[in-house]
């Protein structure tokens, strides 16, 4: 087992700059990460002829990478019933655009969000299956989400009472959520036993599962995972039902089979990228990227030597030389640091983004001739060539993959292809 941070986030091929890990990347001042929006209870409504034409920026998902992935988590994870993480927004797909579709796979045995508003958007798009919201449901929503079956996460010391004092006719559905060291979450797996009493004792409450994450360090993994079994060991002991038993993301999926339980927990690797040593988890399980992000050309032009691009004239030409507008940019979700390195796949080819990534816009270079027309569609993120699937494109500007997915923005429309 090795130790220290997972290098997460990498291209996956030679020469692209050193993948960041997920702590290290949320330590790294030098980050900007762009304000999240709300989940929308229902994506703009999208008709898929209108793509043929416009140039505004839109979404495609693509159903058969989607089902392909399924396919390999469950293979990677014994069939083991999986637990789709939906959480912001599906992870730039769109909650409402993926729901029906994960709902029918009969591999998906229910779903995992963390907000209230994905939980409702969820099975108001259509998603029968389970419903686990991983976090605090506020007193004025309990009503609502038992309404639609979504099961609640418990773990603080009052959460029996207060749960007790809301419930109506039927019992709530709930969940146990246990710190077993990641320290974000959770009630801690050394003070969990008496709140495990308390909501096996109650009435008012049925008990559906027991979860924990992890802090995905792979020595420390199997600390967290010693917690867990204590705790289980513990609780079954004095026959307190604890449901169906969970912990596994994507990297638990790839990495930790003795953390399978009953159910896995993945979000990203549904989605077609890598969690965490991306080459290493290619060798073992192939994924293919089911989100696209598109646009087409609005402007070609050619630079004389000395004229600028975007803000900043962080470039200037030194010869004649084409360019390309492009009408997406960092409102979008597409990363401003796409300028050091990233590439955008028109008619087959890559062309280097230049400049600065403003909010609605980027510029590629097109070379000595005008490669690219106004119409043409542009491909920024996608399965269609290696330099713009997500792992790479991540790696090679140095942003999370986690980050470029969940970034895209809410307000884009989506299509299924
Ligand atoms: C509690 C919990 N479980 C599972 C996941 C899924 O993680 P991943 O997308 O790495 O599979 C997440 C997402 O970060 C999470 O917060």
């Amino acid at each position: 087992m090795e130790s220290g941070p997972n290098p997460e986030h990498g291209s996956g091929l030679s020469g692209m700059p050193t993948p960041l890990d997920r702590r290290a990347f949320l330590a790294a001042a030098a980050v900007v990460l762009a304000p999240r929006s709300p989940a929308p209870r229902r994506a703009p409504e999208v008709h898929v002829q209108r793509e043929a034409t416009r140039s505004d920026p839109w979404i495609e998902v693509d159903a058969a990478a989607l089902a392909l992935n399924i396919a390999t988590v469950a293979r990677l994870s014994g069939s083991r019933p999986i637990l789709a993480v939906v959480k912001n927004n599906a992870y730039g797909l769109g909650i409402s655009t993926i729901a029906a579709r994960l709902d029918a796979n009969s591999a998906i045995g229910g779903f995992a969000v963390v907000r209230t508003d994905e939980a409702i958007a969820l099975r108001d798009s259509g998603a029968r299956k389970p419903i686990l919201l991983m976090a605090r449901a506020a007193d004025a929503d309990v009503r609502e989400l038992a309404t639609r079956g979504v099961e609640l996460a418990i773990w603080a010391e009052d959460d029996v009472k207060r749960l007790e004092a809301l419930s109506r006719d039927a019992p709530l559905p709930v969940q146990f959520y246990i710190d077993s060291g990641m320290g974000r979450m959770g009630l801690p797996d050394y003070r969990a036993l008496p709140l495990l009493r308390a909501a096996a004792a109650s009435r008012a409450l049925t008990v559906t599962g027991t979860f924990t994450e992890f802090a995905e360090s792979a020595e420390y993994d199997q600390e967290q995972l010693r917690r867990f079994h204590a705790l289980i060991a513990a609780a079954t002991n004095e026959r307190i039902r604890l449901g169906r038993l969970h912990a596994a993301s994507s990297n638990g999926v790839y990495h930790l089979p003795a953390a399978h339980f009953d159910a896995v927990r993945p979000g990203i690797a549904l989605y077609g990228a890598y969690p965490s040593r991306p080459d290493e988890e290619r060798a073992k399980a192939v994924l293919q990227p089911a989100v696209r992000l598109r646009a087409r050309v609005v402007r070609v032009e050619r630079l004389r030597p000395g004229d600028g691009v975007s803000y900043g004239r962080n470039y200037v030409a030194d010869r004649h030389v084409w360019t390309a507008t492009l009408p997406v940019g960092h409102s979008d979700g597409y990363p401003r640091e796409a300028v050091k390195g990233g590439r955008v796949l028109i008619n087959g080819r890559l062309f280097p983004v230049i400049g600065a990534v403003s909010a609605s816009h980027c510029i590629v270079e097109i070379g000595d001739e005008p490669a690219a027309a106004i119409g043409d569609v542009a491909t920024f993120l996608g399965p269609d060539d290696p330099a713009i699937q997500p792992n790479t494109l991540a790696g090679a500007v140095g942003v999370s993959v986690y980050d470029l997915l969940m970034h895209l923005s809410p307000s884009l429309p989506r299509v299924i292809v």
